[in-house]
Formats: structure tokens, C-alpha cells, sequence
């Protein structure tokens, strides 16, 4: 629901910051706005930082408003923040059209349905009619505590039996088909009656991220057909946006489960009851983008499970496609493959939660198994079909958006793929190829890096501070650097041949010689760069010799020294490391990139 920009800041005005994020982590004063330790990472010392309008943590940069923060903090979706945000302030979610206020009053009614249906299905359980069903579940090793927990029921035998338990309520049988729960007889005439659509079955309610039950599963008894009966869509439930198990499991991932995706209803469980309190699964289709989506809110990582057959492989193969568009540096997955035949469900049964962990433990990161799904059952031999595997693979990274995750997948198959030639893949996957010389690309980078000094040392001031910090290569780079350092420091002006004469007088002319060789220099370093081009161009290669670890450590500490001083020097650092890093993610398109010290990437 798109609601007005002006209500969601009124919203954000009403809503004082502190007293909301104070009912989660103590905070204390710090000047005019407040720290403490952060909620969403373990810390000892306070780095969680909270001003009028927005949080910041500098220890794990999670960053947001009050409502991302109330989303991060208790899994909540935009609109249940936003309209638990309203309640607290006094404020009315503005409801955008009578059209959606009546599709919403509509829905309000349907959850009311499903619900009393929910619970007239959990009492029939309990009833001598439900027996059959409560043992099948008892036999299948489900705990009471489970069958309460997952809301577990009887259908009745049919013949209108939920209806009459229903009518007691003021439930109307149109009120059950629009649930999904009744069908009419006769489509194109309601008054010839409806019936039931479940019955001689155990009931699964299919709940929402809330709790809220919005359709119905319905496993027969034994081995008739359909196993298993899903209501149909109705406009609470669309099975491709809902996860069975999904509520459990929230809060399961909350406390810290890991979040996995599992084939069945009886595997989700199964998998709760063992321990393993972050499963959930699609509604017996393929998973879908949308539900790849819930899961990551829950995990930046969750773990794929699929049975070892070869429906299951080919499920899997689905799986990675599916992903493959979606994912970047913050949320992938890995895929765990199971074997002999079993799903979570009876390989718990049969060797406990020990066995599904190790299942767990052996799961794959995408990087990893991709190659494997791409090659399954299609040995290359032929040059055509080596052909034909090689575009798979240049295919499937392709589908990366994420350039430079994109070019380390890449990497990593077709080293797998030039491993395979000739003979058998590998059994396991190598991590990116080595340079050919190890040393060869740093030392470039660091010429570079010097090299548009030499040529412009008018931006020294700029970098002066992370020159001076950062590892180079022995040798010439850091004769240069201390030459260089020590010259700014008592130069009158920052002039390119005063800093030439005086580097020749301290017998430093064959270093600048190596520096300035122009085979492999970047565009930023020639005579006639712009100054904004020569600032890209260093941090760019400033970016590459430090490394993403290193770059996001000096970004928290000059955020840190921003807070402390307030100095605009701090500020320009600031926004200049994380311009470093969003360069090094992209691989490095910048202006210093023609010769961006990316040759072992070829
Ligand atoms: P499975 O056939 O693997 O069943 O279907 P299962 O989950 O192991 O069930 P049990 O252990 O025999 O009880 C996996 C999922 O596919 C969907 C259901 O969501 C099921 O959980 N499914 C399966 C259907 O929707 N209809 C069917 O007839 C069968
Ligand atoms: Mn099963």
C-alpha cells in the first residue's frame, strides 16, 4: 500500500527515536542525542548511535529510521511498523482508496473465517471422529506440544460438518468459499449449495508472517490421492507468496536459528521439533522469487535443502537460477543435499537431530555447488558440448547484477571448467586462480597510485593521511611515499616539476622512471587529467591495495572521528573511503580504470 510521503513523516516527527529503540537496548546521553550497545550485533562497548531522526550503529552499520528500526528489530513488514507506529502516536493510517478500505475490511473478515475454521479443526481432533487423525499424527512421532504448536486439526468428513460448526459464529458458507474452504457446487449458480473441500483429512493451517492463518493443507490419511490438498487462492492466501511454517520460524531466527528451506509440511515439523526452529517450506510448488525474498529477511543466508534424487537435483538447479539475479555481496544462500531417498522428516526419525546437522554442516555455498547443478549428468566431452557448458556458465554468472560478484563467480567456474579439460572435474572447487606473478599487481597498483602523485601533487593534502598508513610494496614505492610525504610537508607550492627536481636531487630519478613508464598507467595519472579524474582515479587504486576489510574499517573509523569532531576533513575522508568501496564493488569502472591493476582477472 503506497502510503503519503507527508503522513510517514508526520509519523516519523510523532515518534520519539530514543524512547522506541530504549525499549530494546539501555541508552544513554551522548551530547544532544544518545548511544548504548547495538541490538542488532553482540557488542560490549556501546557503538549504537541514536539522534533525533535516525540510528546508526558504527560497529555493524545498520542505519535507519523508526520504522526500519521496528522492521530489523522484531521482523516486522513495512505496513505492520507503520501502523503499529501509528497506533502509539494517535495517528490513522490514511487508507489510499474506498476500494482498498473495502478489500481490507473484507480481509479483516476472511482472517476472522480462517481462524474459527482453524480452531473448529483443532476441536474435531479431539473429538472421537478426529482419533484417526490424531494418531496417523502421533505415529508419525509429532509431540503434543507440536500439534498445538503448528495448530494441527481435523477436517471432519465433509458433508457441510464445518459449516454447521461455523454457523454458530454468524459464518455464512459464502464467507467459507471466499476463504477457500467451501466450493459451490455449481460455479455458475451459488444457490445450488456448496460443499466441502477437505474432509477425512489432517489439518495444516498455513499461517502468515503474523501468525494469522490464511488457507489450509490437508494431508489424506495413508496413500490415497491427492496426498496432499492446498486450499485454493483467495485474497488472503497466494501460494507463492506465503511459506508454511513462517511465523515459527521468524521467531525461531530471531533467537538465532538458522533459517532453512525444507520441500514439506511434515518436514517443517519435524525439523521445529528437533531443534531446528528456522524451517519453513513453499506450498508444494517450486520456490518462488517472492519467497526467496521472506527468507532473506529472515537470513541473510539461509540454507536450501533438497532431497538427493534426481528430483531433487533438478529442484535445486531451479533453486540457483531463481537466485542467481537476487543475490549480492549481502545475501546469498548455500544448499544442503540430502541422500538415500530421505527427507528431513525421516532422516530425523530415523538418526535424530544429529543427522540433520550433519546434513547442515555439509550444505554448499552457491559459489560452490553451481558448478556441480550446471554439469549434473552432462559430462562435456564433445568440443560442442564443452561449448555448450561454457556459455552455461558464462550464462549463469551473467545473471549476477552485483559486477564484481558477478566476475568472482565467474572466476571461480571457468578455473573449475579449464580444470576439467581433458578429464574428470575436480572434486572439489578451487578458489580463484592465483596471479600468474603475485607480486606483479600490487606493485602496479602501487605505481599507479604514485604515479598520479608524481603527476599531480596537488591532491596530496587529500590523501596525505591513508598514503601514509597504507602497506606498499618495499622498495621503490616507498622510497617515493617518504620522499613524497616529507617534500609536501615543506613544499611552498605543489607544483609537478618542482617535485621532480627535488626527487632527482635526492637520487630518486630511477624510481620516477619505473613510476612513470606509461605502458599500464591509468588515464589518471596522464599530465591532462582532471582533478576530479586524478582524486577517482587514487582512491580507486587506494581502494584495491587495501582491500575491502581494510576500507570498511577506515570508513568506521572516520565516521567515528566525524562524530568526535565534527571536522569537515573527517567528512571528506568519509565520503571519499566509501566512494572507495562502492568502486572496488563495481569492479572498478571508474576513472583510473584502464589500467585498474585487474590483470589476473584474464
Ligand atoms: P512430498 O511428497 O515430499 O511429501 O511433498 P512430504 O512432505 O514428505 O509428506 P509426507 O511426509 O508423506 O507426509 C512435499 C510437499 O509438496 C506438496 C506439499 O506441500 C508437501 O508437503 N504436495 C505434495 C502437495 O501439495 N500435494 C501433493 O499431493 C503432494
Ligand atoms: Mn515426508
Amino acid at each position: 500500500m503506497a502510503l503519503p510521503p507527508a503522513f510517514l513523516d508526520e509519523l516519523r516527527v510523532r515518534t520519539p527515536l530514543p524512547a522506541l529503540i530504549g525499549r530494546k537496548t539501555r541508552l544513554l546521553r551522548n551530547g544532544r542525542n544518545w548511544k548504548g550497545c547495538c541490538p542488532f550485533h553482540n557488542e560490549k562497548t556501546p557503538s549504537f548511535y541514536v539522534y533525533e531522526d535516525h540510528f546508526h550503529c558504527f560497529g555493524c552499520a545498520a542505519h535507519g529510521d523508526a520504522i526500519s528500526f521496528l522492521m530489523r528489530a522484531e521482523g516486522a513488514s513495512f505496513t505492520e511498523a507503520v501502523e503499529r507506529l501509528a497506533g502509539e502516536a494517535g495517528l490513522t493510517v490514511p487508507k489510499a482508496t474506498p476500494q482498498q478500505a473495502a478489500r481490507e475490511a473484507r480481509a479483516r473478515d476472511l482472517h476472522g473465517v480462517l481462524a474459527a475454521a482453524a480452531a473448529a479443526f483443532e476441536r474435531r481432533l479431539r473429538l472421537p471422529e478426529g482419533r484417526v487423525g490424531l494418531d496417523y499424527l502421533r505415529r508419525r512421532g509429532l509431540s503434543e506440544e507440536s500439534i498445538g504448536r503448528f495448530g494441527l486439526g481435523w477436517s471432519g468428513e465433509g458433508r457441510g460438518a464445518l459449516a454447521a460448526d461455523l454457523k454458530a459464529e454468524g459464518i455464512e458458507p459464502a464467507q467459507l468459499v471466499a476463504a477457500g474452504l467451501m466450493k459451490y457446487r455449481d460455479p455458475d449458480d451459488p444457490a445450488a449449495g456448496t460443499v466441502d473441500l477437505f474432509y477425512g483429512r489432517v489439518m495444516f493451517p498455513i499461517r502468515d508472517r503474523r501468525g494469522r492463518a490464511i488457507s489450509f493443507g490437508g494431508r489424506i490419511l495413508g496413500d490415497g490421492q491427492p496426498k496432499y490438498l492446498n486450499g485454493p487462492e483467495t485474497e488472503l492466501f497466494r501460494k507463492r507468496q506465503a511459506l508454511y511454517g513462517l511465523d515459527a520460524a521468524r521467531e525461531g531466527c530471531f533467537r538465532g536459528a538458522a533459517c532453512l528451506v525444507v520441500e514439506g509440511y511434515m518436514d517443517v515439523i519435524a525439523l521445529h521439533q528437533a531443534g531446528f526452529t528456522g524451517a519453513v517450506a513453499p506450498l508444494g510448488t517450486a520456490l518462488t522469487a517472492e519467497q526467496l525474498e521472506l527468507v532473506w529477511r529472515l537470513s541473510p543466508e539461509p540454507v536450501l535443502c533438497f532431497d538427493g534424487d534426481a528430483a531433487g537435483q533438478r529442484a535445486a538447479v531451479r533453486a540457483v537460477e531463481l537466485a542467481l539475479p537476487l543475490i549480492s555481496t549481502e545475501r546469498s544462500l548455500r544448499i544442503a543435499l540430502l541422500s538415500g531417498g530421505e527427507d528431513p522428516d525421516t532422516l530425523i526419525a530415523k538418526g535424530g537431530a544429529a543427522a540433520f546437522q550433519a546434513v547442515l554442516d555439509a550444505a554448499r555455498p552457491l559459489s560452490a555447488i553451481l558448478y556441480d547443478l550446471l554439469t549434473a549428468g552432462r559430462p562435456a566431452a564433445t568440443p560442442e558440448q564443452r561449448a555448450a557448458l561454457r556459455r552455461r556458465l558464462e550464462e549463469a554468472t551473467s545473471a549476477i547484477p552485483d559486477k564484481a560478484l558477478a566476475g568472482e563467480y565467474r572466476r571461480a567456474l571457468l578455473d573449475r571448467f579449464f580444470a576439467g579439460r581433458g578429464g574428470r572435474p575436480q572434486a572439489a572447487p578451487r578458489l580463484a586462480r592465483p596471479p600468474i606473478d603475485e607480486a606483479h599487481v600490487p606493485r602496479e597498483r602501487a605505481r599507479n597510485l604514485i604515479a598520479i602523485l608524481l603527476r599531480h601533487p596537488a591532491a596530496l593534502p587529500d590523501v596525505e593521511e591513508c598514503l601514509a598508513d597504507l602497506e606498499l610494496p618495499d622498495g621503490a614505492p616507498t622510497a617515493l611515499r617518504a620522499a613524497l610525504l616529507a617534500w609536501l610537508a615543506a613544499a611552498p607550492r605543489l607544483d609537478s616539476a618542482d617535485l621532480a627536481r627535488h626527487l632527482e636531487s635526492t637520487g630518486l630519478h630511477d624510481a620516477m622512471t619505473w613510476a612513470l613508464h606509461p605502458a599500464g598507467l591509468a588515464r589518471s595519472a596522464a599530465p591532462e587529467a582532471l582533478p576530479v579524474e586524478v582524486l577517482d582515479g587514487w582512491w580507486h587504486f587506494f581502494g584495491l591495495l587495501r582491500g575491502e576489510a581494510a576500507l570498511q574499517r577506515d570508513r568506521a573509523e572516520a565516521e567515528r572521528q566525524l562524530i568526535e569532531t565534527n571536522d569537515p576533513v573527517a567528512q571528506q575522508r568519509l565520503i571519499r573511503l566509501s566512494e572507495a568501496i562502492v568502486e572496488l564493488r563495481e569492479g572498478g569502472r571508474g576513472a583510473g580504470a584502464d589500467a585498474s591493476g585487474t590483470q589476473q582477472h584474464q
